[in-house]
């Protein structure tokens, strides 16, 4: 792993996570009901998954639907989950051709079944792919995500399989979605909150952060790209300390 900020070239983050907010503010604006904003937010996620090809990024994982989401009005679910079959239906063919990954994360069983096949098969077809990991978090929360692993630990544990000794950070990471991707390097927020919204709880934990007023909808190159700017400006610690890192001349 480099991490050298003296380098000439800047580093880009391998795994960038979003928080995909303010679909309904942005509809309401112009006075248009928020389904309208959620449909402007997937014209967005193909603005990203391009910006993350042009730039090399290796993984990409999106807060489309939180476990939170689904006690949102039914009509607002529903033209979600609409959207959702439709974005299943129509774009997983042109992600394929761009060498794309796609994966699903969260809890799966409270979609349709109808939404649920096109997961599988989105996944299936996509499966060869290592240009661009792209997870989608969909009826996902962090927490959900945090009890699982613990579930699945407990289970083996149970079967005698693991002693409860060994379980260590790196056991409990074994289990957590997207386990097998570096953690994410580059969180964004759009909309304007500065929270994490029950996201990637475990995962983000030396994550940097990064927010921007900018609604989800209007999100193009130029916003991403200030977010990677500023990502290539900031020295990453770990807890050590700069001198340890090797960094410019410490005070
Ligand atoms: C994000 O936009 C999309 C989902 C949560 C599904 P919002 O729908 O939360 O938009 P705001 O935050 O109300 O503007
Ligand atoms: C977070 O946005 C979830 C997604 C973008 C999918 P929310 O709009 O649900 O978050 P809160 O309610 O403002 O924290
Ligand atoms: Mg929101």
């Amino acid at each position: 792993m480099t991490a050298d900020p003296a380098s000439m070239e800047a580093p880009v983050p391998r795994h960038l996570a979003i928080i995909m907010d303010g679909n309904g503010r942005w509809a309401q604006r112009r006075r248009r009901p928020r389904a309208i904003g959620h449909r402007a937010g997937a014209r967005a996620v193909n603005r990203v998954i391009d910006f993350c090809l042009q730039r090399g990024i290796g993984a990409l994982t999106l807060f489309a639907f939180s476990s939170e989401n689904w006690g949102r009005p039914v009509e607002e679910v529903g033209a979600l989950m609409k959207l959702f079959l439709n974005a299943l239906e129509r774009e997983v063919d042109e992600l394929d051709r761009r060498g794309v990954r796609v994966r699903f994360i969260g809890e799966r069983a409270l979609f349709t079944d109808a939404i649920r096949d096109r997961m599988v098969a989105a996944e299936q077809q996509t499966a060869g792919h290592q240009r661009l990991h792209l997870s989608i978090a969909a009826s996902y929360g962090g927490r959900q995500d945090i009890a699982a692993a613990a579930r699945a630990l407990a289970a083996e544990v149970a079967a005698g399989r693991l002693r409860p000794e060994d379980i260590d950070e790196a056991a409990v990471a074994a289990r957590m979605a997207l386990a097998d991707l570096p953690a994410p390097d580059l969180f964004i927020r759009t909309g304007g909150d500065q929270r994490v919204s029950n996201f990637l709880l475990w995962q983000l934990a030396y994550t940097e952060l990064w927010f921007t007023e900018t609604l989800w909808p209007d999100v193009d190159a130029d916003v991403l790209q200030q977010a990677l700017d500023e990502y290539a400006g900031r020295e990453r610690r770990f807890g050590l300390t700069s001198a340890q890192l090797g960094a410019e001349a410490a005070p």
